[in-house]
């Protein structure tokens, strides 16, 4: 006998968990007592065939052989199952008046160039220019002197630098910038446009299936962070884009729209930004 009797249909939650008493590690215990539970609820709800089961085995399966070195498809299962801005929000729990933060997402670099403020990142000179500037402040209105403000974006047919290497050159549309004495930030580069999250993979397929589609909003990413503040990972949205209330991965709040305000000359037209951030103090 078992601490709980034979596995049974009704029993098979309590028979697997009580096998788990003596988990070296209590957090593992907890965590793997609701995962059982809530599966095995799962499946007594869902009663899937045999077949129905393999086919979700082999669903991972590919998943998991889709994996590269950079290419991370238990993440984009993550994103489009909305867990990924759930955990975000659960570690990211902003007081009041502190900028709401956002997915990460794959395409940040970590050794993008330091650039001066005004610097063009757009190094190809492809699409319609765009001026971005802020302020990053404390929850208490003081500018943030010396912040470092890390943007990446992708260019104006939805591509990032990394998605098209020898197309686009090295480190186009990224860099990191420091706010001057008033906590002001201001860059160019060229106003971005939707684009698909990798999908020609299982979560591709998936989505499909579903009758979604896979585009994200036009968006820039940031992280923000200074000596004594929480460091902020977050995005602006353009709110007249087509896909803003149907991001493919659920990255959207209404405090992170910004007006891309357009100027058309017979040259073309360039966009305008303005967009302020404010940083929690550090926990
Ligand atoms: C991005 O915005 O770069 C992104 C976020 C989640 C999945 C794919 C891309
Ligand atoms: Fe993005």
């Amino acid at each position: 006998m078992t601490e709980q009797g034979y596995f049974t249909e009704s029993s098979s939650a309590d028979v697997v968990v009580s096998r788990n008493a003596a988990a070296k590690d209590a957090r593992l215990a907890q965590v793997m007592e609701v995962i059982t539970r809530h599966l095995h609820a799962a499946v007594k709800e869902i009663e899937p065939s045999t077949e129905e089961w393999l086919a979700a085995i082999r669903f991972l399966t590919a998943t998991g052989h889709t994996c590269t070195d950079w290419r991370q498809e238990f993440i984009l299962l993550s994103d489009v199952l909305g867990v990924s801005m759930l955990v975000d929000a659960i570690n990211n729990r902003k007081p009041s008046g502190a900028s709401e933060s956002t997915v990460l997402g794959p395409f940040h670099v970590a050794d993008a160039p330091e650039l001066p403020l005004g610097s063009d990142i757009c190094l190809d000179q492809k699409g319609d220019p765009m001026t971005v500037r802020g302020r990053i402040l404390g929850t208490g209105g003081a500018p943030i002197a010396g912040a470092k403000v890390d943007v990446w974006q992708a260019n104006d047919e939805g591509f990032y630098d990394v998605q098209q290497k020898g197309i686009q050159p090295d480190f186009n549309l990224r860099g990191v910038f420091r706010t001057n004495a008033a906590g002001e930030y201001w860059f160019r580069g060229v106003k971005p446009k939707f684009y698909p999250i990798p999908d020609d993979g299982p979560v591709g397929r998936l989505l499909n299936a579903l009758g979604r589609h896979p585009y994200r909003p036009a968006h820039l990413h940031y992280i923000i962070s200074a000596p004594g503040y929480e460091p902020l990972v977050t995005h602006i949205f353009d709110p007249d884009d087509p896909y803003i209330n149907s991001d493919a991965v659920f990255g959207v709040k209404a405090s992170l729209m910004a007006k891309f305000q357009p100027t058309v000359t017979e040259a073309g037209t360039t966009y305008a930004v303005e967009h302020d951030f404010v940083l929690a103090p550090a926990k």
